[in-house]
C-alpha cells in the first residue's frame, strides 16, 4: 500500500483483515514511526481495533523497495489534491511510478485506490512501458470510503469497481476481495476512473439541490424536512443526500466537482450544472451571516459561537469545512467568534477562541451556529445553555432540533428551509430589554 494516508490506512488494514499481508509504505517519518509504535494518525471509528487486531499482518515501512519487494499488487493510495487551476495535482501518483524498482518479479499489479482524472490510467500505462514494466499490469479500483464510516463501507460496500485493460488483471483484484459480499462492476480503465468522480458529483449534486429547494422553502413557507422526506420516499429517488443544511465539505466532493468539472472543460465541454452545485454550496455557507444580521442587526460587535468545526460528525477532518467559511465571513462582519468541537482542534482558525465546552462557548454569546450535527448537540435547548446565552438565538445549521421543542424551551429558532419553525425578527421583550442594558 503506497500511501499511509486516510485511504491507505483503511484499506491497508482492512486486507489485512481479509487475511492478507500487507506493507504499508509513507514518505513521512513521523507518520511511519506513529504507526510502528501503535498509535493511529487518524481519526476513524474502528479503524484502530482492525490495526490492533492484524497487527501480525501489517508492516509499516519507508522504504519503497521494502513495501513492493514480494508483492503481488501495488497499491496507489497517494493524495490527488486539486492544483491552482482546478486540475487534480498527481505528482505524488508520478513519484510513485517512478520510484518503483526498475525490476519487479512476479508479474504485480499496480492498483490505483486514488481518484485520478479520466485518462490517468492511460498515462501511467505508458509510463510503466516506457519504464520497462511491461509485465507489469495496470487495475482501476476506486475507492467509495466515507470518513466516520470508511471500515464498514470497506467491509459491507454498495459496489466494488474493477477497471482493467486485460480482464485476468480484473480477476486477480476480485479475488483479492473474498469475503466481501458485494456487487463487482466490471469496466475499461476509463470508465471506472469517471465512476469514481459521477457518483461524488451526483452526491454533491443531490445536497446543493436540496438545498435550494430549503432555500425556496423559506420563500413560500413551506418546511424542508417535510418536503425532502416525502421526495425521498419515491424509490426512483430515495431518502439518502437529502438533508438540507449549511453545505457540504471534506477531502472530496469539494476536490471531484472540481476535477469533473475541470476534465470536463479541458475535453471540451462545459460541465454547467456542476458549476452551479459548486456556486449553490458557496451562498449556502454565506447564508448563515444573512439569518443572524435578522435578528441581530448588524454583527459588530456581537459575541457568535460556532457549534462543530469538523465537515461531518464523527472526524475531526476540517477540510474544506463550511466552518472556515462561515468562522471568517462573521469575523469580516465585525463579530467576535468561538468555536467549540469535541474533537476538531485546528490550530489555523486565527482570530476563532476555542473552547472546551458547549457552555463555555455560548456563555456570553448572542447567537449560537450549529455548524456539524455532533449528537451532543441534540440537547443544545437547556436552562443552562438558555441562561449562559446573551440573547437565546440558536441558527441551526443542520436542522437537528426540534423546532417547536427548542422554542417551548424559550430560544429564537432558525433552521435552515423551515419557515414555519423560524422566529420572529423581534427578540421578545424581555431579550430586547437586555439587549438595551448592554
Ligand atoms: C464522500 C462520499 O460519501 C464517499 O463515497 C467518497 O468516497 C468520499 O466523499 P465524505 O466526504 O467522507 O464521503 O462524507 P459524506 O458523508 O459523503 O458527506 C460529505 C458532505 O456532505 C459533508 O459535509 C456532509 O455534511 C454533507 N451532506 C451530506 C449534506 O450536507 N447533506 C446530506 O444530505 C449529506
Amino acid at each position: 500500500m503506497l500511501g499511509a494516508g486516510y485511504v491507505g490506512l483503511v484499506t491497508g488494514a482492512c486486507f489485512a483483515e481479509l487475511g492478507h499481508e500487507v506493507v504499508i509504505r509513507d514518505v513521512l517519518p513521523e507518520r511511519i514511526e506513529q504507526l510502528r509504535a501503535g498509535e493511529v494518525p487518524i481519526y476513524e471509528p474502528g479503524l484502530d481495533e482492525v490495526l490492533e487486531r492484524n497487527g501480525d499482518r501489517l508492516r509499516f515501512t519507508l522504504d519503497v523497495h521494502e513495501a513492493v519487494d514480494g508483492a503481488d499488487f501495488l497499491f496507489i493510495a497517494v493524495g490527488t489534491p486539486p492544483t491552482y487551476s482546478g486540475d487534480a495535482d498527481l505528482s505524488a501518483v508520478w513519484s510513485v511510478v517512478d520510484e518503483l524498482p526498475p525490476e519487479l518479479p512476479g508479474q504485480p499489479l499496480v492498483v490505483m485506490k486514488s481518484t485520478v482524472p479520466v485518462g490517468t490510467g492511460e498515462h501511467v500505462r505508458a509510463r510503466l512501458d516506457a519504464r520497462g514494466l511491461t509485465g507489469v499490469g495496470y487495475v482501476s479500483n476506486p475507492e467509495f470510503l466515507a470518513e466516520g464510516s470508511a471500515v464498514a463501507d470497506f467491509m459491507s460496500p454498495d459496489r466494488i469497481v474493477v477497471g482493467s485493460f486485460a480482464s485476468e488483471d480484473a480477476d486477480r483484484v476480485v479475488e483479492l476481495y473474498k469475503g466481501v459480499e458485494t456487487e463487482i462492476v466490471r469496466t475499461d480503465v476509463a470508465s471506472a476512473e469517471l465512476v469514481k468522480l459521477a457518483a461524488n458529483a451526483f452526491l454533491s449534486t443531490r445536497i446543493s439541490f436540496i438545498n435550494e429547494i430549503a432555500n425556496v422553502c423559506e420563500l413560500v413557507g413551506a418546511d424542508v424536512v417535510d418536503v425532502a422526506h416525502g421526495v425521498g420516499l419515491d424509490r426512483r429517488l430515495g431518502p439518502h443526500f437529502l438533508r438540507a443544511g449549511v453545505g457540504f465539505g471534506g477531502s472530496c466532493f469539494p476536490k471531484d466537482i472540481t476535477a469533473l468539472k475541470q476534465l470536463a472543460g479541458n475535453s471540451g465541454y462545459p460541465f454547467l450544472l456542476l458549476q452551479a452545485v459548486w456556486e449553490v454550496n458557496e451562498l449556502q455557507k454565506r447564508r448563515v451571516v444573512a439569518k443572524l444580521q435578522k435578528h441581530l442587526g448588524s454583527l459588530r460587535g456581537r459575541t457568535v459561537a460556532l457549534l462543530g468545526l469538523a465537515f461531518k460528525p464523527n472526524t475531526d477532518d476540517m477540510r474544506e469545512a463550511p466552518s472556515r467559511v462561515i468562522a471568517y465571513r462573521l469575523l469580516a462582519e465585525g463579530a467576535e467568534v468561538r468555536a467549540w468541537d469535541p474533537i476538531a482542534r485546528p490550530d489555523d482558525l486565527h482570530g476563532v477562541e476555542l473552547s472546551d465546552s458547549v457552555v463555555d462557548a455560548v456563555r456570553g454569546a448572542d447567537a449560537a451556529v450549529i455548524v456539524t450535527e455532533w449528537p451532543e448537540l441534540r440537547e443544545l435547548a437547556t436552562p443552562e445553555v438558555r441562561e449562559a446565552m446573551a440573547q437565546p438565538l440558536i441558527v441551526d445549521g443542520r436542522n437537528m432540533l426540534d423546532p417547536v421543542a427548542t422554542r417551548a424551551a424559550g430560544f429564537l429558532y432558525e433552521g435552515i428551509g423551515r419557515p414555519r419553525h423560524a422566529s420572529p425578527a423581534e427578540p421578545p421583550a424581555r431579550d430586547r430589554d437586555r439587549e438595551l442594558s448592554r
